[in-house]
Parts: structure tokens; C-alpha cells; sequence
């Protein structure tokens, strides 16, 4: 399976997304991010500049940059494509486009709003950005857990035996646990 993580806007959480689903699935992850920490993931991550999918499979593409015609390529080639994104009215602005852009090419994909803080945090974002058509399949809280994986080098599922992870760490598992068990039943 191939999953496209992408928006064009830097700072929404592709990477540490990217690396949570490359972990949980064993890929590796393609990318055009050279920003990505080769330290924590150099054993699964490869850098490319010109992303290129030729012969490739079980894969996850960590996506930034203009849509171009690679991109398209990329993204028409994907089983999946993820598009995260977070309140900042710069990534709302370039999500917007980019969904549109998606939309006018045939491309399906699934939102995730990303650093999420509260719920009035995300209705009040919905609501001055006048979003109320666009759905929004998964909600990731604003965390750590995502580093702390990178860097303990571990799975979603070995969290709970940690015992230096505390409690609120633990109470955001599930909704990653969702985006996972949703990615292998595919
Ligand atoms: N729910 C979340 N999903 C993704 N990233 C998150 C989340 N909460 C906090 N973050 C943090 O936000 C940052 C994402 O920025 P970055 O990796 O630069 O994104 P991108 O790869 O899109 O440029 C990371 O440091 C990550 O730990
Ligand atoms: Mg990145």
C-alpha cells in the first residue's frame, strides 16, 4: 500500500504523522522533506528530492511542495492520501486550495486537523473560516506523544507497559490507534 501525506503547507504535522504510520506498519518512508530527523529515523527514512514511486510498495510519502506534475503522479499512485492541517489561518488558506485542487483532479482524500487544543478551539476554526462543508475524518490533540514515539522508538502499542509515560500521554492513544486499525483494514 502506498499513503501520501501531503499539504503544501509546512508545519502541520506531516513528518511526525508520517513516521507514527511508517512505525505502526513497518514502511518506509519517501520523502522531498530533507528537514525530517535522519538521527531518529535514519534506519526507514529515504530522502529524495524528486520523490519517484517507480517499483515501490509499503510505503509512506512524507509530501511538501507545490502540486506539480510529480505530485499528481504521486497522489493519483497513493491508495491513501492524508492531508493534515492545523488552525493557523496560513495552513486553513492552503488547505482550502489544496482540497479544491484535489477535488478538480479526482483525487480522494482524508483530513486530519491536527494540534487540536479543545473542542471550542476547532468549532470556533470551522466557523470563522466558514468550513462547515469540508469533513474532517480525524482529530489529532495537541501532544508530545508523537516525538516521544519517534525518539523511544516505539509502537503505539508498547506505550501503555512504558512506565515513565504518564497517564495524558496515554489518554491520546486512541484516536491514533483509530487512524491505524482504519490504514490496515484497507
Ligand atoms: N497531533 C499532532 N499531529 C502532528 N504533529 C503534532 C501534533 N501535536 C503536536 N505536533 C507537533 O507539531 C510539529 C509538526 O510540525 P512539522 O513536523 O514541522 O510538520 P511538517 O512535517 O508538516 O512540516 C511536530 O513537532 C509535532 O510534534
Ligand atoms: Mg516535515
Amino acid at each position: 500500500m502506498i499513503i501520501t501525506v501531503y499539504n503544501t503547507k509546512g508545519g502541520v504535522g506531516k513528518s511526525p504523522i508520517s513516521a507514527l504510520i511508517a512505525k505502526e506498519m513497518d514502511y518506509k518512508i519517501l520523502t522531498n522533506d530533507d528537514s525530517i530527523n535522519e538521527d531518529f529515523l535514519s534506519d526507514i527514512v529515504e530522502f529524495q528530492e524528486k520523490v519517484n514511486i517507480k517499483g515501490r510498495d509499503n510505503i509512506v510519502i512524507d509530501l511538501g511542495g507545490w502540486i506539480d506534475d510529480n505530485t499528481i503522479q504521486i497522489l493519483k499512485s497513493s491508495d491513501v492520501v492524508l492531508v493534515p492541517f492545523n488552525s493557523k489561518p496560513n495552513a486553513i488558506k492552503r488547505t482550502i486550495g489544496l482540497i479544491s485542487d484535489l477535488k478538480d483532479l479526482g483525487i480522494d482524500y482524508n483530513l486530519i486537523f491536527t494540534m487540536y487544543e479543545s473542542v471550542q478551539e476547532f468549532d470556533k476554526t470551522i466557523e470563522k473560516f466558514k468550513l462547515e462543508d469540508i469533513e474532517v475524518d480525524y482529530k489529532f490533540p495537541k501532544t508530545k506523544l508523537l516525538d516521544t514515539l519517534i525518539e523511544k522508538n516505539l509502537k503505539l502499542f508498547d506505550i501503555k507497559r512504558d512506565k515513565t509515560l504518564n497517564n495524558w500521554y496515554k489518554n491520546h492513544l486512541t484516536i491514533f490507534k483509530e487512524l491505524i486499525f482504519d490504514l490496515k483494514g484497507l
